[in-house]
């Protein structure tokens, strides 16, 4: 028998790192392997004809889709990390939520409409249950002051980005050339494995993660058990009741109609939040001051995201459309550039740490790197305008104009991502800390949201001026965000 280790924090037998490290990497890699091989196909499947095993949706509904369904896959971690928390404990959440990534990819398996809304629901919530709560879990590996912990999540990030590596090769081949269903199918093997490895691994895990913290008193305690079954009663209600009423004939519910009721919660879930916040009284200057900075921060953010996740709709559409996919005389499918990204994260994630301690206190402060980020992705944007241009007249473009946008685009992410997280962590008053990592997230949720709008315009406005929308868009967010740096420094009181 294999030997328990009860304690991960003195355990160095995954490269210096404890042995859970390993079980937390691949299950990530799995589970991200999952998630963006059906992203790699997702808006090739819902725009393909039904003659080739697609959905035949217009670009314009598969657009809204897209985006809203990674829209809630974001959203939903912010229930999912509370639920770890409090009720579930963040193991049992990640293998309750793997298990539903693999029936929700399953359900995409099966050729369908009907399936394929279901399959993305439970795709919603599994993600939302794992993906928010292994990084946690990660976190726990390690004992309060551990040196090795921010080395420990730059190697759980490489297998997050191994996983998006691999699986648009894979799934991109399986769904594009083989079939659609079985792409999906294999997403959800990818999972699978994922989670025979998780539950082999659990006792190199020891204690961490385990328990959820449960409240101390029987009040509190049937206060939140209310307020869980409240939440999740209202969840229930806002799919069941539409969904019935479509299926009684009664209501006839449409794509836009469906993103529209999204984007009208998701505006009013983040101004509720950040009204909430500076109306309330109990905090001090300092900290009323650095949740003001953290509205710019949030709207940056977003405004990020939807640019930079069109990697798997626009640019997607105009590599399966205007772009020559061929390599040493061999043609590649389409979805064979979303690896890009993850390729230039792993590659670049360490130049960018060096290059920060390298220019050691000359290293650019949280809103520049902001600004440097929308800047980045609105050139990135600019140039595949260019790109678009050319294919404007039926010529097939070479794929050195998404090479070197995704590669932009990555050297913006690799300025704004791995800051926010951790600037809304220091920025946020104690008391609200885990609620502001969750408004971290909503950012994104939004930013994908947005992204999606900007995807079901493809063939509205020409590619070309798409992009040069987006383009204008980012680079005058980043403009204004570079001009608010100094009130920005000010009002983040110390932290930078
Ligand atoms: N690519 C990383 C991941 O999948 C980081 C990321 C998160 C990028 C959310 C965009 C949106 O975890």
């Amino acid at each position: 028998m294999a030997t328990t280790v009860s304690t991960p924090q003195t355990d160095t037998r995954f490269f210096g790192h404890p042995r859970g490290l390993a079980t937390l990497f691949f299950t990530e890699m799995w589970e991200r392997f999952s998630y963006y091989g059906m992203r790699a196909i997702l808006i090739l499947f819902m725009t393909a004809p039904a003659s080739s095993g697609g959905l035949g949706f217009s670009v314009a509904t598969a657009g809204v889709i897209y985006g809203l369904y990674t829209s809630m896959v974001y959203l939903m971690s912010v229930p999912g990390g509370w639920l770890a928390d409090r009720v579930l404990g963040q193991r049992r959440a990640v293998l309750y939520g793997g298990i539903g990534i693999v029936i929700g990819q399953f359900c995409l398996g099966v050729p369908g409409v009907a399936s394929f809304y279901v399959g993305l629901i439970v795709l919603v919530l599994g993600t939302g249950l794992l993906k928010p709560n292994i990084s946690t879990i990660v976190g726990k590996l390690y004992a309060e002051g551990d040196v090795r912990r921010d080395a420990g999540f730059s190697v759980f990030y490489m297998g997050i980005n191994i996983g998006a590596t691999i699986a648009p090769l894979v799934v991109g081949y399986v769904g594009q050339r083989i079939n659609w269903n079985l792409g999906f199918v294999l997403a959800g093997f990818g999972m699978v494995i994922g989670l025979i490895q998780y539950v082999l691994g659990k006792r190199y895990m020891g204690e961490a993660g385990l328990e959820p913290i449960r409240p101390e008193t029987p009040e509190a305690r049937a206060r939140q058990s209310r307020l869980m079954w409240a939440g999740a009663g209202a969840f229930a209600l806002l799919i069941g009741v539409p969904a019935m009423l479509q299926a009684a004939g009664l209501i006839h519910l449409t794509a836009a109609a469906v993103g529209d009721a999204g984007g009208v919660m998701l505006v009013a879930v983040s101004i509720g939040v950040f009204a909430w916040l500076l109306s309330s009284k109990g905090w001090t200057p300092v900290e009323r001051k650095r949740i003001l900075a953290m509205v710019a921060l949030f709207v940056a953010c977003a405004l990020f995201f939807a640019a930079y996740e069109q990697a798997g709709s626009t640019l997607t559409l105009l590599a399966d459309r205007s772009t020559d996919n061929h390599a040493l005389g061999w043609a590649f499918p389409s979805s064979w550039y979303q690896s890009l990204s993850a390729v230039f994260v792993v590659a670049l994630a360490p130049v960018f740490a060096i290059l920060w301690i390298g220019l050691g206190k000359r290293e650019p402060s949280i809103p520049v790197k902001f600004a440097l980020g929308l800047l980045l992705v609105g050139l990135g944007f600019a140039v595949v305008g260019v790109g678009a241009l050319r294919a404007a007249s039926g010529i097939k473009i070479s794929p050195m104009w998404l090479v070197v946008t995704y590669f932009v685009h990555v050297c913006g992410e690799l300025c704004l991502s791995p800051v926010g997280l951790s600037a809304f962590t220091k920025l946020a008053p104690a008391k609200v800390a885990s609620l502001m990592m969750g408004v971290w997230f909503l950012g994104i949720s939004a930013g994908e949201y947005i992204g999606g709008i900007f995807g079901s315009l493809y063939e509205s406005f020409s590619p070309q001026s798409l992009f040069a929308i987006v383009a204008a868009f980012s680079i005058g967010a980043g403009v204004i965000m570079g001009l608010l740096v100094k009130p920005l420094k000010r009002l983040m009181g110390g932290v930078n």
